[in-house]
């Protein structure tokens, strides 16, 4: 009798022990915001999460921030992980715009709201804002610095665009063609490396599927790797006129890098302007040392800033503010849109030292 008393006793305070344990386990796993970013391979990415964790520092919502390496499978798994943990807000940059509708879907069913961060997840209604620079005003950005350091005329012009499977990519082009696009018309530049870019010399406004035949031919799909084995391929087939002082769009900083360098090695290369964007820490260096020409800097503080804010709002019950919207393809997106700076070696103290963005001592030859 006392016997199994005793092993009553024992089997309530197990099950008690274990019921807490349970409790605790539940409550060290909740958070309130999930954030999923695209691949920690690339260095624009790494920046974000940093940035992020120097804006939450001090913060009374929990986060976490997970990375899907470059697979929509990962990124889908990140979201699920996040929905079981109780997250209220996502903050999802898609590694493929389209691929991500699932994953945005799974959060939808669950009560969550979705916010867009820097790339569009389209095809879906299922995304509630969307944070974003302004990305047509990036292509053009690079865009004018080809034509406001071009030299005479009939340049050659060697075209990259980023993957196909990122809207932004489209919204780069669209944005480097308008400008790009008349002073090809003018004999400025000549096209060196796209029969499908060249076929629609004439044509200012792409449509979606003219943007796609151009970059499906011209794309690095934001890889270093492919950019250069591209650069060198091209490099390699290109006629003697297409050499000497030549201009060249690279899509973003990682990618303008390995062109640079392939570029740089050819004899037959006299002088190249090669532009950039994200500002990433290794091509300031190759700015200052007149290897890359410019960057557009996203001053991601302010991304990070905006998606955070819009999160808080959401948490406390408010709308959040937003500045226009952008369609992705199913419903309009309600969005909050930052500018973007154009920096080279004349501003970049001014622009990335001087704002705190890097330290001076980040850098040599400054
Ligand atoms: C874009 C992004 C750029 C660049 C690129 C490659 O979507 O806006 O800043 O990093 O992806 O990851």
């Amino acid at each position: 009798m006392r016997k199994s008393f005793k092993s009553v006793a024992l089997l309530i305070v197990v099950l008690l022990l274990t019921a807490l344990v349970a409790a605790c386990g539940k409550g060290d796993s909740k958070v309130s915001v999930g954030i999923v970013l695209p691949t920690k391979d690339e260095p624009r990415w790494v920046q974000d999460e940093q940035r992020f964790k120097d804006a939450l520092k001090g913060s009374k919502y929990t986060t976490e921030i997970l990375f899907s390496q470059g697979s929509s499978a990962k990124e889908k798994e990140n979201v699920e992980t996040l929905i079981n943990k109780g997250i209220k807000v996502l903050i999802i940059c898609p590694q493929d715009g389209d691929a991500a509708a699932a994953a945005v879907e799974a959060a939808k069913d669950e009560g969550i709201k979705v916010i867009s961060y820097d790339r569009l997840i389209t095809n879906t209604d299922a995304v509630d804002y969307y944070v974003t620079f302004d990305s047509v005003s990036v292509g053009a950005a690079q865009a004018q610095y080809l034509v406001d350091n071009a030299k005479g005329s009939g340049e050659p012009l060697y075209l990259y665009a980023g993957a196909a499977s990122d809207n932004n990519a489209f919204l780069f082009f669209q944005g480097a063609w308008n400008v790009l696009q008349p002073k090809i018309a003018d004999g400025t530049f000549k096209i060196a490396n796209s029969s499908e870019a060249e076929a629609l010399k004439d044509t200012k406004d792409l449509s979606r599927d003219q943007l796609s035949k151009i970059i499906g031919q011209v794309t690095t799909n934001w890889d270093p790797n492919e950019a250069k084995n591209k650069a060198q391929t091209h490099l390699t087939a290109a006629a003697a006129d297409m050499k000497g002082d030549v201009a060249i769009l690279a899509p973003n900083d990682g990618t303008a890098r390995s062109i640079a360098d392939v570029f740089g090695a050819d004899s037959a290369v006299s002088s190249y302007v090669v532009t950039g964007q994200d500002a990433e820490q290794a091509s300031i260096q190759y700015v200052i040392d007149g290897k890359q020409s410019m960057t557009v800097f996203k001053d991601v503080r302010t991304l990070v800033k905006d998606a955070m804010g819009m999160a808080v709002d959401i948490l406390d019950g408010k709308d959040p503010a937003t500045t226009g919207s952008y369609n992705n393809g199913k419903v309009d997106v309600k969005a909050k849109q930052t500018n973007v700076i154009t920096v080279n070696k004349d501003n970049v103290q001014k622009e990335l030292i001087d704002s705190a963005y890097y330290k001076a001592s980040d850098f040599t030859g400054l």
